[in-house]
């Protein structure tokens, strides 16, 4: 069968279509697309939401068809529609959401909601990356940290979380911190490359606490009062901060999914999510990983940031696993991860 998915949580639009046999659980990407809207928000420091509904409305269409025209599909050809219902700018997923159900309506074929972050947390096995279960999954993004026990598809059990900033966030707010523009993770991690993460003495939060939460607000603050204790904030500064926080998130990260792991006596790894990508912290889990005889199953790096390839593929695995959907739903803005279901 072939499915049609749309990711439209933020600001990347996003398009692919999955051919998939539900006999055998095989599949693959046979096109994709992603516009990303980085620019027109970068000028604002962040998403504006308003701005990101229009945009999505904007380019939608023409992706849909590049897409169609890039896997040689007509309309007739294609079973499904999987669209990102949540969690996410609500403005932004209606727009998705609703170009979705039109398709759905004129098509005569099935409408799939996806939970964004099912779609995070299932992205290795478009790359046949899928560790066994249970894992552990470490989920990191621009708007969540969490650590999730993976019994299934549909059973997630999340055992820590961030109590304030998710680590993406933190990546962020410390890059306006150092003048860089949004979003701020890859651009810390391009400083970094060059910087001395020793030269700044910047805390781990929730280490030395004994669960599995995290919160990374303080560590954005010590950024700040940093920053603003050097004489002169100048390239070499810049560089060794970046490098401080990046050594700093990641070592809390790494540290967190390893005690999980023990903790439930798990010793396999998934680690997805925008700040997955990041190349410092995939060195660190790889070797911390190793020493502890502990399996790392990572997307690659165009996989960890916002796609629709991660929501085809997880509406693939769902409809492997449960057979169909419910028709009644509708978008949400907020949706844990632990209200899922088979
Ligand atoms: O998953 P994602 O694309 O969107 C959300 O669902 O939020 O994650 C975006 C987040 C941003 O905070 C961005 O700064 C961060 O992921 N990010 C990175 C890197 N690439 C993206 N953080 C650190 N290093 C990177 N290379
Ligand atoms: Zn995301």
């Amino acid at each position: 069968m072939n499915i049609l998915a749309i990711e439209s949580s933020c600001d990347e639009t996003a398009v692919a279509l999955y051919q998939g046999d539900v006999s055998t659980g095989e599949g693959r990407i046979v096109a994709e697309c992603i516009a990303s809207q980085i620019e027109t928000h970068a000028r604002f420091g962040g998403v504006v939401p308003e701005v990101a509904s229009r945009e999505h409305l904007r380019i939608l269409p023409e992706l849909v068809d590049g897409v169609m025209r890039d896997a040689g599909m007509e309309w007739g050809d294609v079973q499904a529609v999987a669209v990102t219902s949540g969690p996410g700018l609500m403005g932004a997923l209606l727009v998705g959401a609703s170009y979705a159900r039109a398709v759905g309506v004129v098509q005569g074929i099935p409408v799939l909601p996806i939970h964004h972050m099912e779609g995070h947390l299932l992205a290795p096995g478009l790359e046949g990356k899928m560790p066994e279960f249970p894992f552990i999954a470490l989920l990191v993004s621009g708007g969540h940290t969490m650590l999730v026990r993976v019994d299934g598809i549909g059973r997630y059990k999340v055992i820590g979380k961030t109590l304030d900033d998710a680590a993406g966030e933190c990546f962020d707010k410390s890059a306006r911190v150092l003048g860089l523009s949004y979003p701020g993770g890859p651009e810390i991690a391009k400083l970094a490359l060059h910087g001395n993460a020793a030269r700044f003495k910047l805390p781990r939060p929730m280490l030395q606490k004994n669960n599995l939460d995290f919160s990374f607000s303080g560590l954005k603050t010590a950024v700040m009062y940093a920053a603003r204790a050097v004489k002169v904030l100048d390239d070499v500064a810049k560089q060794d901060l970046a490098a401080g926080v990046e050594a700093a998130v990641s070592d809390v990260l790494v540290k967190k999914s390893i005690k999980a792991c023990e903790q439930e006596g798990v010793p396999r790894l998934l680690v997805a999510g925008g700040v997955a990508a990041n190349v410092y912290l995939r060195k660190l889990l790889a070797k911390e990983a190793e020493k502890r005889g502990l399996s790392v199953s990572l997307p690659a790096a165009a996989y960890c940031t916002d796609n629709a390839a991660m929501i085809a593929y997880a509406a693939f695995q769902r409809l492997c696993a449960q057979g169909s959907f419910d028709d009644m739903w509708d978008v949400k803005s907020r949706w844990p991860v632990s209200e899922l279901k088979l």
